[in-house]
């Protein structure tokens, strides 16, 4: 049944076969651990406030299944990433760390229909001890017990590897759009320092752009060519494009001096600033919107409107935007992980 769902999942040619295969999958793993929405488990519903953002309750992360276009592309990518890692580390098992694995680990499980146990071993993480006693519990059930190296409970974000533990591929998904509320680039942060050379970190490349929109001729939409999501029809839109405004890679702390404490009181960190320029406008009816395209692995890539996950977000409190105006932007980490900005006028 599991390999059956999970070929749907990964190649089902429409939208409507992608959201089915999707929520029977949601509804196989709920069957097994009773991790649903009614839930009487209080222990369901706890979410957790960390230092740099927020960890998503088992409820509302096992529902993170039913965006299909996220699941079936991470699912897609991840799939790829060991292959790559298979050319990369031959005769070597592949062990992929999953970060933030939920209830259900999503992003393991269908892929043991995919792999052999010499193949691929996965390290299970999560903050919850009730999303991991229910990954286990799915496992178990399934006997993929051969599949998984360990369970390990802690914060990501200062998760250190034991001695002789070396990920060839790290997986996380703990984020929103436009990286908000999250911890995804702290655990980013944290998990790639420790990244052996040649690891592949999931997703390869977040990247956050600002544009202007005329948000009266934005939404309109059409069903996506791929059966992904859906695709706006471009023809209709007026967007100006602004600039990039931050990229999470595996990279990306390469240069961690150029980040600087904006607010010592409440710890927050903060890129470097980029200043992008607002160009004459012939009308004063465009938005800001920042933009966030998720490449999962090579061309699994998630952009506009596809998921949850990289839906645009509007600055709405701005309001209309002037020409020659200038916004400092830049991402902070801390209590409430996301984008600092300010608009100059001109
Ligand atoms: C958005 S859900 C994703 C669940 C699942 N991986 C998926 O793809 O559907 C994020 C998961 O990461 C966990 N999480 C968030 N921050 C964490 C942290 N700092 N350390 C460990 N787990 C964390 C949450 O508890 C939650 O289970």
């Amino acid at each position: 049944m599991l390999a059956e769902i999970t070929a749907r999942l990964l190649q089902g040619e429409n939208h409507a076969e992608s959201l089915k295969a999707a929520a029977e999958l949601h509804d196989f793993f709920s069957g097994i651990t009773q991790v649903r929405a009614g839930s009487q488990n209080p222990e369901d519903h706890c979410e957790t406030l960390l230092d740099e953002g927020k960890a998503l309750s088992p409820v509302d992360a096992a529902r993170c299944i039913l965006d299909y276009a996220r699941t079936r592309n991470f699912l897609g990518g991840v799939r790829d990433a060991i292959i790559e890692a298979q050319q990369r580390f031959p005769e070597q098992t592949i062990q992929a760390l999953y970060a933030g694995c939920g209830p259900f680990a999503p992003l393991m499980i269908p892929l043991t229909t995919e792999f052999t146990a010499g193949q691929v071993q996965f390290t299970l993480l999560d903050i919850h001890k009730r999303s991991l006693d229910s990954a286990r519990q799915i496992i178990e059930t399934l006997e993929l017990s051969d599949f998984v190296r360990d369970y390990v409970q802690a914060d990501a974000v200062s998760y250190k590897f034991p001695q002789g533990f070396a990920p060839h591929v790290i997986i996380t998904e703990t984020m929103q759009m436009a990286l908000a509320n999250e911890p995804q680039v702290a655990i980013t942060f944290n998990l790639t320092q420790q990244m052996r050379a040649g690891g592949i970190l999931i997703p390869q490349q977040i990247t956050l752009r600002a544009c202007l929109a005329d948000l009266k001729r934005e939404f309109a939409f059409q069903p996506a060519a791929n059966g992904s999501g859906s695709t706006a029809i471009m023809e209709s839109r007026a967007r100006i494009e602004l600039g990039k405004v931050f990229e999470l890679t595996a990279e990306s702390f390469k240069e961690q001096h150029l980040w600087h404490d904006a607010n010592e009181a409440d710890r927050t960190l903060c890129s470097p600033v980029r200043v992008l320029r607002v160009p004459q406008i012939a009308e004063q009816t465009f938005s800001l919107l920042i933009l966030t395209e998720v490449t999962v692995f090579a061309s699994h890539v998630l952009g506009d409107y596809e998921a949850g996950i990289s839906y645009p977000k509007m600055l709405s409190e701005l309001g209309f935007i002037n020409s020659h105006a200038r916004l400092e932007i830049c991402y902070a980490i801390g209590k409430q992980p996301g984008l600092r900005y300010r608009l100059l006028e001109a």
